[in-house]
């Protein structure tokens, strides 16, 4: 047995549904930026990667790939402070360009809320926001979210880019912790 599956409560969304909500978005994200004369994807490591590399096989029009990392000051592992500080910056001038900024997901919204800030100085054409899931009733802050895949409830989650204390990433699905099994197998 695979020791995950010690502290999975269940698989919440899978590869299959990942799968065929990517392409829906890649289609609706091909449609919109039909006619944009430069369009650039723009990724926050790490929990983004698997998305961005999946959605960008879906988007049928010329984009470019950027990404930045940022880090939240004064948080714990799971929950941000919304103060951000960028740990990696974007190596090109977003400047008058089409933006979309893809995200793993949004929980209170402090961190996306402040890297738009420092995007939408940059004088980017357009800023918009990709997420593949969306934790909504913890939202703290407005942000606007135009491509969203999956609303989920509260529940803490972890594959498929998301990480469960920086392991588990490569998970091909998305799946809930069980959290008191989690404690005790970290114990162990
Ligand atoms: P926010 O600033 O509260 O919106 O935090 C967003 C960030 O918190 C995400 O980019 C993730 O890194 C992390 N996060 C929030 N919820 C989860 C979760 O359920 N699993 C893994 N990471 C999460
Ligand atoms: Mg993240």
């Amino acid at each position: 047995m695979e020791n995950y599956q010690k502290f999975l409560a269940e698989v919440l969304i899978t590869q299959e549904q990942l799968k065929s909500r990517i392409n829906e978005l890649g289609t609706q994200i091909s449609n919109d930026y039909k006619n944009s004369n430069g369009l650039v994807l723009i990724c926050i490591l790490r929990g983004g990667v698997l998305f961005l590399t999946d959605l960008m096989r879906e988007i049928t029009i010329p984009h470019a790939i950027e990404f930045m990392a940022v880090e939240s000051y004064g948080a714990g592992s799971r929950e941000s402070s919304g103060q951000v500080r960028i740990s990696h910056d974007l190596n090109t001038d977003i400047h008058n360009m089409d933006v979309i900024l893809v995200e793993d997901i949004i929980d209170s919204g402090h961190t996306l809320a402040s890297v738009l800030e420092l995007l939408s100085a940059r004088k980017p054409k357009s800023l918009e926001v990709c997420t593949l899931l969306d934790k909504h009733e913890r939202r703290e802050i407005d942000v606007p979210v135009k491509y969203i895949g999956f609303t989920i409830s509260n529940k803490f989650v972890f594959g498929y880019g998301l990480d469960l204390d920086d392991l588990y990433r490569n998970l091909p699905f998305v799946g809930v912790v069980d959290e008191e099994k989690y404690k005790n197998y970290k114990n162990n």
